[in-house]
C-alpha cells in the first residue's frame, strides 16, 4: 500500500510517499526555522502562510523524487492534531483535496502517534515495545501493546523535554532552535562541571523546571563574557538523558517489556542515543529512528497512517485540533 502524507503542525512543511509504513520512497521537508530566528520562536501566523507557500511544491517534489505518479498513491494522509491548528488545516485540506480528486480514502493521524511510528520505518519492530517520546511539545512514555493500542504510562508536569532545550539556549543566547546547539556544546565539556538536581516526582511523572531555574541560578554566576556554556550544557544534557533513561528503563522492567525505543526532535540528541544503545549491554533491545525521522517529517506520519491511523466512520469529517 502506497501511502502520500503531508505533516505541516509545526514549522515544518513536510510531505513522504511510503510504501506498506516502513519503506521510504521519498521524503521532502521545507523547513521554516531561518523565517522564525528572528522572532526566537515559531510565530503560528507565519508559520501557516508559510505553509501555504510551501505546500504545493513538497507535493510535486515527493512525487518527483518517489518517481509516482499521484493515481499510483493507494491513499492520502495528514496531521490532524496536536499543533498549530492554522498550520494544520493547510496540510489537511491539501490532503483531503488529493483524496477527492484522485478518488482514494483520506487518512488522519495524530501527530505524537506519528513519531512513535518512525521507529518502524527501515526496520522490523514489531510491538509490544516501550517509547519515550521527547519532543518540542510532549514528553511521554508510552506502552505500544500492539500497532494501534497504546497507553502513555508516564509524562511531564509542566516543560516538554524539547522546551526546556530551547529555554535554556535562550538563556545562553543560543539561537532558536537551541536543541541542537547545545548538544553540540555539550560534547565538548564536562559533565561533572556543575551538579543540576533531578526532580523529586513521582513514577509516572516528568518535571524539569527546576532544572532550568537551576541553569539560570548558575548562570548568574558569571558574567556573559566568562560563561563556561560547554560545561553548563554538557552538566544539563546529562541530567536530562540520566533521567530520562532511568525512567524509560524502571517502567521497561517493570511491565517486563525488553524492547526501548525513542522518538521525537529530541531523540535526535547525541547523548540519548548514547545512553539508549547502552542499554543493551544490560539485556534490551533498543531502536533509535534515524535524524531525519525525528525531528518533524512526513515519513512517520505515512507509516502512522498504514499503522496506526485515527479511527472514523467517515474520515472527511475529521478536523484538526489542536492539543491532546
Ligand atoms: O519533534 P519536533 O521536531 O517538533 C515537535 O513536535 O515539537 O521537536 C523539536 C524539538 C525542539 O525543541 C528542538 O530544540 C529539539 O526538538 N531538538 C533537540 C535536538 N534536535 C532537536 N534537542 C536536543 N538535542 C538535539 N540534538
Ligand atoms: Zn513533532
Amino acid at each position: 500500500m502506497i501511502i502520500l502524507a503531508i505533516e505541516s503542525s509545526c514549522d515544518e512543511t513536510a510531505c513522504a510517499i511510503v510504501k506498506d509504513g516502513r519503506e521510504v520512497l521519498s521524503n521532502v521537508v521545507s523547513s521554516q526555522i531561518k523565517i522564525h530566528e528572528k522572532f526566537g520562536g515559531v510565530v503560528p501566523e507565519v508559520a501557516a502562510r508559510e505553509h501555504l507557500n510551501s505546500i504545493n511544491f513538497v507535493i510535486e517534489q515527493a512525487l518527483k523524487e518517489a518517481n509516482i505518479p499521484p493515481e499510483k498513491v493507494d491513499a492520502f494522509a495528514s496531521t490532524v492534531g496536536p499543533g498549530l491548528v492554522g498550520c494544520l488545516l493547510v496540510g489537511l485540506n491539501a490532503a483531503k483535496t488529493l483524496s477527492l480528486v484522485y478518488n482514494k480514502p483520506y487518512i488522519g493521524v495524530n501527530h505524537l502517534q506519528g513519531h512513535v511510528c518512525a521507529n518502524f520505518i527501515d526496520s522490523d519492530l514489531e510491538p509490544p515495545f516501550i517509547c519515550l517520546l521527547v519532543s518540542g511539545g510532549h514528553s511521554q512514555i508510552i506502552y505500544i501493546k500492539d500497532y494501534d493500542n497504546q497507553e502513555v504510562i508516564a509524562q511531564t508536569i509542566d516543560d516538554a523535554v524539547g522546551e526546556v532545550y530551547d529555554k535554556v539556549a535562550r538563556l545562553c543566547s543560543i539561537p532558536y532552535p537551541g536543541g541542537i546547539m547545545l548538544d553540540k556544546m555539550a560534547n565538548e565539556g564536562n559533565k561533572d562541571a556543575f551538579n543540576f538536581p533531578e526532580a523529586k516526582v513521582k513514577e509516572d511523572e516528568f518535571s524539569f523546571s527546576g532544572l532550568k531555574t537551576a541553569v539560570l541560578r548558575a548562570t548568574k554566576n558569571f558574567t556573559p563574557e566568562n560563561l563556561p556554556l560547554k560545561d553548563i550544557a554538557a552538566s544539563f544534557q546529562y541530567r536530562i538523558a540520566d533521567t530520562l533513561i532511568n525512567k524509560t528503563k524502571n517502567f521497561a522492567k517493570k511491565l517486563n517489556c525488553n524492547k526501548i525505543t525513542i522518538a521525537g526532535g529530541v531523540a535526535a540528541n547525541s547523548e540519548l542515543r548514547r545512553r539508549l544503545k547502552a542499554l543493551e549491554d544490560e539485556g534490551f533491545k533498543t531502536i533509535a529512528p534515524k535524524l531525519k525521522y525525528c525531528t518533524d517529517n512526513a515519513a512517520m506520519i505515512a507509516s502512522c497512517a498504514y499503522f496506526n491511523p485515527i479511527k472514523c466512520e467517515d474520515s472527511y469529517l475529521l478536523e484538526v485540533f489542536s492539543r491532546d
